[in-house]
């Protein structure tokens, strides 16, 4: 098993040449993945091996951030020839990949009857201009973590939570963790911030609304906590340091996805059976809100295999697949009848109200430029954070950014 992550890490890197990583014969299909730390994605190639032996998968392990697996997929399709048959995608990349013709339409292979199977917004978040690119394998929506041992209940507003995690904030425990450092996963972070102070980016003409008092008021809130309420290392943390941090029990409060549970319950987690997992705070009459995340397969336009990737595109979003990814790797199920799953329910007794919160999931702003928009946010949100800009100017200049890339 080793000797062939060595040679997929290898192949990452030649597959990025233009003319390397072609198949020397036989029916190879790549694809590029996030770190498998739990090593669920790499069972479900070697059951896929077992049951289709025809059919040659490479999986190349990515770098952690999604933004740099995208790069990694946009500098494939951009050389042409890409090496990738199967594309494993981020919910926000849909638009841009769908609009730049590099995905083939799945609407065939993956009818409405089949999709009505998986979450409505999963589905949703794979259809480009009436054509469905993207079949759902994990759902995700961001949620607020607490130490159960800690606070006697879960904080539910913003000031409930700033002054909590002031409160319980030690020599060695920070208050509250975030995805802070500047990539996608501090838009998520922020954008449940501002959705739940009762702004947002775009309104529902397209035209930006971030410059309202109520996105000053999100970020004013975010950064004023850094180096206070939150460790000023939050700045540099992506979701694994985050969970790190709590796990370890350097924090009371943290903002991640669900996968995180399944790691705190791991035999040996300091925190095993101390850890609440709610929705994330909101403003005194407001309403919580949770970022849409999640993952998908779609396949590429020029494949070389498009009947071998739909083989294992639907091999690997089957709900055995799913079940495993869930156990081994905490991903966040996307078919409906999996939240009813006996197993599934008693290793994860929260997934009812887990569900809640997956279907009221806001998607982030569905934009062919999307990586543009937010790439403007993760420059201004992170400039706030380590205080080179203050709150307003963060906004102010953001906005402005944001309007010359949508043109509103
Ligand atoms: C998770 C989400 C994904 C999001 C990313 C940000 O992987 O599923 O949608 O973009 O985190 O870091």
């Amino acid at each position: 098993m080793r000797a062939w992550i060595g040679t997929i890490a290898v192949s990452a890197v030649l597959a990025l040449l233009p003319g390397c990583g072609k198949d020397s014969g036989g029916t190879v299909i790549r694809f590029v993945v996030q770190p498998d730390a739990g090593g669920g994605f790499r069972e479900i190639v070697d059951r896929f091996h077992n049951a289709h032996p025809e059919i040659r998968v490479e999986m190349v392990e990515g770098p952690a951030s999604t933004d740099s697996r995208e790069e990694m997929y946009i500098g494939a399709f951009m050389a042409g020839d890409s090496p990738y048959d199967v594309v494993l995608m981020d919910v926000v990349w849909v638009p841009k990949f769908a609009s730049q013709g590099w995905l083939a339409p799945l609407d065939d292979r993956f009818p409405e009857p089949a999709r009505a199977a998986f979450l409505p917004g999963d589905v949703k978040a794979g259809i480009w201009e009436g054509k469905c690119y993207r079949v759902p394998l994990r759902s995700d929506a961001g949620m607020l973590y607490w130490r159960t041992d800690l606070a006697g209940k879960p904080p539910e507003t913003f000031e409930e939570l700033a002054a909590k995690a002031r409160e319980l904030k030690t020599a060695d425990r920070g208050g509250f963790v975030f995805q802070g450092r500047q990539y996608e996963g501090l838009v998520c972070a922020f954008l449940e911030v501002l959705w739940g102070h009762g702004g947002d980016v775009l309104d529902g003409q397209g035209n930006v609304v971030l410059d309202r008092p109520e996105g000053v008021e999100a970020l004013r809130w975010l950064a004023g906590l850094v180096g206070d309420g939150a460790p000023a290392g939050v700045t540099t943390y992506q979701e694994e340091e985050a969970r790190a941090a709590f796990q370890e029990g350097r924090a009371a409060f943290m903002r991640n996805w669900p996968y995180a549970w399944t790691k705190m319950q791991e035999d040996g987690s300091p925190v095993k059976g101390k850890v609440g997992i709610v929705p994330m705070v909101h403003a005194p009459g407001k309403a919580s809100a949770a970022t849409l995340g999640g993952w998908g397969f779609g396949i590429s336009k020029t494949a070389k295999h498009p009947d071998a990737a739909w083989t294992f595109v639907e091999f690997a979003t089957a709900p055995e697949q799913q079940k495993l990814l869930n156990a081994k790797n905490g991903a966040i199920p996307t078919r409906r009848a999996l939240f009813e799953d006996a197993e599934i329910l008693a290793a994860n007794p929260h997934y009812p109200d887990l569900l809640k919160v997956l279907l009221a999931a806001r998607p982030r702003p569905v934009h062919a430029r999307y990586s543009q928009i937010s790439q403007a946010l993760q420059r201004h949100l992170s400039a706030a954070l380590v205080k080179k800009e203050t709150p307003e100017e963060a906004i102010r200049q953001a906005s402005s950014e944001i309007r010359g890339i949508v043109g509103k």
